[in-house]
């Protein structure tokens, strides 16, 4: 794969409670994560993860509730500090950024969405989808130019004037990544966006996004506790357990080369048939 590094995560840890150092420790040495919270009362959110999503890519994170998606997602624009490692976005030191800087990083670069966007039940879906722009004091023509634009790219020209109640739950996730859109980030973060919604609309979410993002080319990191979501949707998936990375590859690799039995046992469930029609689309 070429493209340079857009995001890389070194090292990183992220352990909750006390006995940081121990539970590292401990964690090196092969102890799990129940035994470390048993040994020290700590819970280890991250082991020791390393990743590079290059730029243009859609990188995914898969794994089961709780293994650490959310946690390694939120160090890219530092919502969550590292117990140790280094975190780059963008060729910057994330970690080393002030706090003003951060905020720019966050406003401008980095746009994020979410399972449950939270729109403002009280403003259009214009207005929503402007705020970021509203936050930093643009003009009201820019705004409404932006929110059209924004709103076209996901599928919604027309619905300036709703409000968010009036839509389903699909549409307020598209407005919601409109938003995210709204200032032009150049990485996306985007943490099980689909995750709530009935599973046809999610294939058309997918679909409407792959097709989206082949469009606007912005390297993304994409959380998803969904192996049929991750192979349909990333250039390459990590497979995450308890905290670790376990596999890193492209979804051809993933699928025919799974390095153990828990990676492996995600692979079964994809049938046959998507999985051959998957594999063709990024052979
Ligand atoms: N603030 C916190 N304090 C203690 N444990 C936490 C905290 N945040 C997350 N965790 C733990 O870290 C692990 C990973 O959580 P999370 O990243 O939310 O997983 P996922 O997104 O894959 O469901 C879980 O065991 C969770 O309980
Ligand atoms: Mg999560």
């Amino acid at each position: 794969m070429t493209g340079e590094p857009v995001i890389e995560l070194e090292g990183v840890w992220k352990i909750h409670g006390p006995n940081v150092e121990a539970a590292m420790a401990d964690t090196r040495a092969g102890a799990s994560k129940s035994d470390i919270l048993e040994r020290h009362g700590a819970v280890v959110g991250i082991a020791d993860a390393s990743f590079a999503v290059l730029r243009g890519e859609v990188f995914c994170i898969m794994g089961l509730s709780g293994s650490g998606k959310s946690t390694l997602l939120r160090h890219v624009n530092r919502l969550v500090e590292p117990t140790a490692g280094s975190v780059r976005v963008l060729g910057q030191d994330v970690l080393a950024l002030e706090a003003a800087a951060l905020r720019r990083l966050r406003a401008e670069r980095v746009g994020m969405v979410f399972q449950h966007m939270a729109l403002l039940p009280h403003r259009s879906v214009r207005d929503n989808v402007a705020y970021p722009l509203e936050i930093r004091g643009a003009p009201l023509a820019r705004r409404w130019a932006v929110a059209a634009e924004k709103l076209r790219l996901v599928g919604l020209a027309g619905y300036e004037e709703r409000f968010p109640h009036e839509l389903s739950g699909g549409m307020q996730q598209r407005v919601g990544l409109a938003r995210a859109l709204a200032s032009d980030p150049e990485v996306l973060l985007m943490d099980e966006p689909f995750s709530s919604l009935d599973p046809l609309i999610r294939r058309d979410l997918q679909d409407q996004f792959l097709a989206l993002s082949r469009q606007l080319g912005k390297t993304t990191l994409f959380v998803t506790h969904d192996m049929d979501e991750a192979i349909r949707i990333g250039s390459r998936i990590a497979i995450m357990k308890d905290g670790r990375i376990v596999q890193v590859g492209t979804p051809a690799e993933i699928v025919t080369r799974p390095v153990n039995d828990y990676v492996r046992s995600f692979v079964q469930g994809i049938a046959r048939d998507r999985l051959v029609a998957e594999l063709e689309r990024h052979p």
